[in-house]
């Protein structure tokens, strides 16, 4: 079984950006920019927040966190975002979600400039992606596709399984691996949520994607001997015995999933790292169309 370590993978993908934005300084430009805004402090969210920023800053690239109270007003959050659409400096716009009930978030995704839109959950960009053309993938999707790539995953052929179909992982995904390109070309099988033989699909997998935020929700019964298995869950579980007070468990019961996989991506220390590398590709992405 090989472990898809997303600190290896993330390492290099962030090793190779570090060296492109330390060009571009060393020949005079400014170094690309991200903003991110924050709702409130969600105790998730601040972490995430944290760890995108704290990326930037390992690879050169600069950041803007721009924190609103929980009850702020739509408004004021959208005011918030067109500054930064106007402002020329900035190449990438992300709203960390959730946001608060009083928020629309599909308001919020569409009043991103889709040039800005780095973590591509605009419409524009999930049209194009629909359709082939070049765009921001979103960060999850991106990011397992570089892993795959990283560990040379092949995928041409394979029936990939994909459980979860938000638009954040689930659906972009889907997409991509069944993709004409690079680690595309899979069958793909979205299951939900409403899907009633889900364990028999799953045992139909070549690679199986758990994107549906249940703890430990995929066992060992519903994983085919050799299958290759991605992790997106990131839920936190409480736990008296931890020094925060919870664990994060993934949506794969790893212990018994493991031995039974090629390749298995780690919770945490897998999807989640790559991520923040797929996030920081699109920003200096963003940075050469734009600036
Ligand atoms: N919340 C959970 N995942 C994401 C993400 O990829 N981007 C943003 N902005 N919020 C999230």
């Amino acid at each position: 079984m090989l472990l898809l370590d997303g600190k290896i993978a993330s390492a290099a993908v962030k090793a190779a950006l570090q060296a492109e934005t330390q060009l571009l300084v060393q020949s005079g430009k400014r170094a690309p920019h991200l903003a991110a805004i924050l709702v409130g402090t969600n105790g998730a969210s601040e972490t995430y927040v944290a760890s995108k920023i704290r990326n930037c800053e390992e690879t050169g690239i600069r950041s803007t966190l721009v924190r609103l109270e929980s009850d702020v007003q739509e408004s004021v959050l959208l005011a918030a975002i067109d500054q930064l659409n106007n402002d020329p400096g900035v190449d990438g716009i992300l709203v960390q979600l959730p946001l608060p009930k009083q928020i629309s978030e599909q308001k919020v995704i569409e009043a991103i400039n889709p040039t800005k839109d780095v973590d591509g959950f605009h419409p524009s960009s999930a049209g194009k992606l629909v359709q082939g053309l070049s765009t921001f993938i979103p960060a999850t999707p991106y990011g397992i596709m570089l892993m795959l790539e990283y560990f040379n995953i092949e995928t041409k052929g394979k029936h990939a399984v994909v459980i979860g179909r938000s638009n954040i992982v689930g659906r972009p995904m889907s997409i991509l691996l069944s993709s004409n390109q690079q680690r595309g070309n899979c069958t793909v099988t979205i299951c939900h949520s409403q899907t009633p033989n889900l364990k028999e699909i799953c045992l139909q997998a070549d690679i199986l994607v758990a994107a549906l935020g249940r703890p430990e929700f995929v066992k060992a019964d519903m994983v085919k001997e050799g299958a290759v298995v991605i992790d997106v869950g990131i839920t936190r579980v409480d736990d008296a015995t931890a020094k925060k007070g919870f664990r994060i468990k993934g949506d794969v019961a790893f212990a018994e999933v493991a031995p039974k996989t090629s390749a298995i991506t780690p919770v945490p220390g897998g999807v989640g790292l790559m991520t923040i590398a797929g996030l920081l590709k699109n920003t200096l992405q963003a940075y050469k169309q734009n600036a």
